[in-house]
């Protein structure tokens, strides 16, 4: 590769890498698909040859992302439902719909997620107890449904929960969400072992920072954030380019591609495990 055509986007890294195309034939639902990661691991899943249903609370921005990846790839790549990840009913019946549209499911990817900020002295109980539901109880009941289906195929399969760095090493002020993170990582390893014999696999990514596209990154956050840290809201996100050990603004394509390659049979060997993608910011021992 020439050097014009490498160009770095930070230090001597190459851009972002595009997506390889090894989930040909295979199904997938992800939550919390409307916009920011899920939509990102959505995307990136599609570009690897996967149909994906898009299921989110959101069902008009989810429509959006659907026509606009139809455009890209062509009719059938995906399917737009709309799913409330705390309420079991919602939930069944979007796999239900993917399995009427798609046949079967070989992947189940859990984004949807919230992160109430507040220091402990201030957390008001409806916030916190949203983020357990949304962030826990979600996990669970779609997590639930897949292994179900996954099991009765007896073909395998493989769930991946959206945790976060945050799952690792605690941020301040936002205890619901780091223990909500936290609990999604132990939930994959348990699932592992139980789900195991029935050869499906279930891994935890921990993201770093991720600002594109990222509802969670809002202006109110951000400020927060800012409070938070003593900084400017515009010092916000290069302070914590500057944290990472390489420097690297993450991007959505980043944990698609983490994603992308523990769904497919590359990684057949890994379960149980976190997938840190925080370009060097918490180190696993
Ligand atoms: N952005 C980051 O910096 C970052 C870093 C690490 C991990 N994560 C994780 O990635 C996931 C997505 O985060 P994001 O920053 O892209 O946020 P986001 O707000 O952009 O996306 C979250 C999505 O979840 C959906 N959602 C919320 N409640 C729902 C419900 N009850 N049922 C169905 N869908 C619902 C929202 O409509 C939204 O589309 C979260 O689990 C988050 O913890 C994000």
């Amino acid at each position: 590769m020439t050097a014009r055509k490498r160009k770095s986007s930070a230090g001597g890294l190459p851009p972002v890498p595009t997506i390889p195309r090894v989930l040909d034939g295979r199904a997938a639902l992800v939550t919390g698909a409307a916009s920011g990661l899920g939509l990102g691991i959505a995307q990136g899943l599609v570009r690897a040859g996967a149909r994906v249903a898009l299921a989110d609370i959101d069902l008009a921005s989810t429509r959006g992302a659907c026509v606009n990846l139809t455009r890209e790839f062509g009719g059938g790549c995906c399917l737009c439902v709309r799913a409330d990840v705390t309420d079991e009913a919602s939930v069944e019946r979007a796999f239900r719909q993917t399995l009427a549209e798609f046949g079967g499911l070989d992947i189940c990817v859990a984004a949807a997620g919230i992160a109430p900020a507040y220091p402990l002295v201030d957390f008001p109980v409806g916030p916190w107890r949203k983020a357990l539901d949304i962030n826990l109880t979600g996990y669970f009941l779609a997590a639930r449904e897949a292994a179900r289906i996954l099991v009765r195929q007896r073909r395998g399969g493989s769930i991946i929960l959206v945790s976060s760095k945050s799952g690792l090493e605690a941020s301040k002020a936002n205890s619901a969400y780091n223990a909500t993170k936290a609990g999604e990582l132990h939930l994959a390893r348990g699932w592992a072992l139980e789900l195991g014999p029935h050869g499906v696999r279930v891994n935890a990514v921990a993201p770093g920072n991720v600002f594109r596209g990222s509802k969670i990154w809002n202006k109110a956050y951000i400020r927060t954030v800012a409070r938070k840290r003593g900084l400017k809201a515009s010092e916000v996100i290069p302070y914590y380019i500057g944290l990472t050990a390489l420097g690297l603004e993450i991007q959505p394509q980043d944990v698609a591609g983490v994603v992308v390659w523990l769904a497919s049979d590359a990684a057949r060997t890994i379960t149980g495990q976190t997938i840190v993608c925080d370009a060097g910011q918490v180190f696993v021992r």
